[in-house]
């Protein structure tokens, strides 16, 4: 039930500094977290594919969310995915379908363009099953905690990957997978204030740092390269928290090789927006990829 009539619009790129100030105070400073989604999420901001859904009323922005078009290549068939996220309803405003709300005007957005499929990721699965999203997650989280910096560990700097050499792994190795431009690899999820990309031969991990601690969001695994790989990580972070998908190459070296425990995660809600059904069951879309 509504409350009060909110005006609900999809927004032009010129409209994006107040909502870019809305998500930065919600999701950035208020979480004692730094670097404004702006530069964080520019390649997502700057390209055609996104669009914002604004609530406002009167002329006061209460509520907003980002969706991303993204193109997902699976075998031989590509999909037309929709990202949903940054959604945010002012605290004085919460409770009165307003975050309901711009869902629906956005994912009606996203069947008008043909879109395939939408997902989020959400800590609060609650919210969104009741507006019929489904939750199917087949993330796992490796976490290495060492409670103080190891001077042992220390090396002299490695030569890191560069962004072309990942993103041509990328393109072979990894299916299926997000279609990626160059600006893609500058996205820096939260709360890393840096990105680091590493690989060992056909190995390669991206991953944002905060301090000494490694988030890796992206990790594709060759065995035999696979030692090396792990070193780079050891030697470059002391916490690591390392994100793959559940019994691939990756999850299963990590599992028989190193100290890291294991999580299972529930984040991940989709809904098909077609009648050819989407398996997304079976889909692993990276920390790398999201918003
Ligand atoms: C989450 C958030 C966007 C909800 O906004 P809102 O405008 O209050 O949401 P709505 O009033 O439209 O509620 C939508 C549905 O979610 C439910 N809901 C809202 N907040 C909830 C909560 N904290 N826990 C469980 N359910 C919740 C509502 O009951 C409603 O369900 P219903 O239609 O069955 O009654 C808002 O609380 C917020 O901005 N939180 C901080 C940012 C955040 O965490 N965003 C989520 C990122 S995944």
């Amino acid at each position: 039930m509504v409350a009060a009539r909110l005006h609900v619009s999809l927004l032009e790129p010129a409209a994006l500094p107040a909502v870019i100030a809305l998500f930065d105070h919600e999701f950035i400073f208020s979480r004692g977290r730094t670097i404004s989604l702006a530069q964080r999420f520019s390649d997502t901001f700057s390209s055609g594919d996104c669009f914002i859904a604004a609530g406002k009323l009167e002329d006061h922005l209460v509520s907003a969310l980002a969706v991303r078009a993204f193109t997902w290549v699976d075998s031989d068939r590509e999909w037309r995915g929709a990202m949903f996220g940054l959604v945010c309803t002012k605290p004085q405003y919460r409770g009165r379908g307003y975050a309901a709300e711009l869902l629906a005007t956005a994912e009606a957005r996203c069947r008008a363009l043909g879109h395939d499929f939408a997902v989020l990721w959400a800590a609060n699965q609650a919210i969104y099953e009741g507006l019929g999203w489904i939750a199917a997650d087949r993330g796992m989280l490796g976490t290495r905690r060492i409670a103080s910096r190891n001077a042992a560990l220390e090396r002299p700097v490695m030569r890191e990957a560069t962004v072309p050499e990942i993103h041509d792994l990328h393109h072979t190795r990894v299916d299926p997978r997000v279609r990626r431009q160059f600006p893609n690899y500058w996205h820096l999820p939260l709360s890393a204030e840096r990105l680091r990309y590493f690989r060992e031969g056909n190995s390669f991990a991206i991953s944002g740092q905060l301090g000494r601690t490694g988030n890796v969001y992206e990790l594709a695994a060759c065995g035999v390269d696979m030692p090396g790989l792990w070193d780079a990580l050891c030697s470059n972070f002391d916490e690591l928290y390392v994100n793959v998908e559940c019994d691939s190459e990756s999850h299963r070296w990590l599992r028989a090789h190193t100290p890291l425990e294991w999580q299972a995660q529930a984040l991940a809600m989709w809904k098909p927006l077609r009648p050819d059904p989407a398996p997304f069951r079976r889909w692993y879309i990276p920390f790398m990829d999201r918003i």
